[in-house]
């Protein structure tokens, strides 16, 4: 069986990755996740605010030092100089590439362009195969316009794609107003790939203690839905590569994927229920309905479901919208 699977220029074995979260965090994660049989591991995120939390540390310290001993201001280089903050995700990075076989795709989650731009160039000198960009950005001051937000999506895109050589994907929430308009966009911006999507991590209300309160619960099954309709939107109409990331649980949801025209399907959560080797049943699954199907590889399923392709395309359209309320 031929899996064999292009994503962001990379060649990868098969299409199963684990998408960025906890399992990364160690270089003993990223080995079982190489031994559960990813084809490639997407790290856990370098968030811009912890290596700024970590800067102010060291500029109240140097601070400090240049305070108590004013003729050793001169000991203090520049903080840029210092690698704060991103030490331990940098070598993690460089240990990890040496330590495994499969590429290592680096994650930064930035607020501002410097920080995008400093990190993403020492992501790639540290040895990444490539670059998943995580924009997270919720506009909550009421003034910032849709256009403003699409905005800084393609400039900090054109700001990283500028400063590094590494292919470059950008995972994305599904809140624009016209999602494929963006989705073309980023596209021409340079984008190498598109990752399709984001989760939300939004607060409950604690009704006993009336706090705000975090939640993060894992994905489930269902969650495909809206990723699975604009990769069937989307295959073979952007030039990138399309990764699909929420609500895999067994390997119908990675087939599903397939067949709307993901290039790559990621998973995180089931890893997190199941352990890593849960890939391995999720790869397996894949073999097995490919078989029993005839088809002699991956390719030859990839975006057949994809709304290009299939016989009723206003299925994935409003034709259809109108059809199921009316069958309740
Ligand atoms: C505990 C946890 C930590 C995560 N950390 C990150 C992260 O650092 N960066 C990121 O881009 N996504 C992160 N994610 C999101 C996952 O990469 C993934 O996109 C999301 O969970 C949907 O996929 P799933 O349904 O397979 O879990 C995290 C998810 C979980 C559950």
């Amino acid at each position: 069986m031929d899996l064999r699977t292009r994503y962001l220029g990379l060649e990868l074995k098969h299409p199963l990755i684990a998408s960025a979260g906890p399992l990364s965090r160690t270089l003993d994660g990223i080995r079982r996740l190489e031994d559960g049989n990813a084809a490639a591991i997407v790290l856990f995120s370098l968030f811009e605010e912890q290596i700024r939390q970590e800067q102010a540390v060291v500029e109240q310290l140097t601070a400090e030092g240049t305070e108590s001993f004013p003729e050793a201001l001169s000991y203090f280089p520049a903080l840029a100089e210092y690698a704060v903050g991103s030490d331990a995700y940098l070598n993690l990075i460089r240990s990890a590439a040496e330590a495994v076989s499969v590429p290592i795709i680096g994650s930064l989650n930035g607020v501002t362009n410097a920080g995008w731009i400093d990190y993403a160039r020492a992501i790639e000198e540290a040895g990444a195969a490539a670059l998943e960009l995580n924009v997270f950005h919720i506009p909550t001051d009421l003034e910032t316009t849709g256009a403003e937000v699409e905005q800084r999506y393609l400039d900090v895109l054109a700001a990283v794609k500028l400063a590094v050589r590494i292919p470059v994907a950008i995972k994305l929430n599904p809140y624009f107003s016209a999602f494929g308009s963006m989705a073309k966009r980023l596209a021409l911006a340079g984008a190498d790939g598109l990752v399709l999507f984001n989760r939300f991590y939004q607060p409950d209300i604690a009704l006993d203690s009336l706090t705000v309160a975090p939640t993060l619960e894992l994905s489930r099954a269902n969650e495909i839905r809206l990723p699975l309709l604009w990769l069937a939107l989307l295959h073979g109409r952007l030039d990138v590569s399309l990764a699909a990331t929420s609500g895999v649980e067994h390997a119908s949801e990675v087939i599903k994927y397939l067949l709307a025209g993901a290039d790559v399907v990621m998973t995180t959560s089931a890893l997190l229920r199941a352990g890593p080797q849960h890939m391995a049943d999720l790869l397996r699954g894949l073999v097995r309905w490919l078989a029993e199907r005839g088809h002699p590889s991956v390719a030859a399923i990839r975006g057949t479901m994809s709304q290009a392709h299939v016989a009723n395309p206003a299925a994935f359209e409003r034709a259809n919208y109108i059809r199921i309320l009316q069958s309740v």
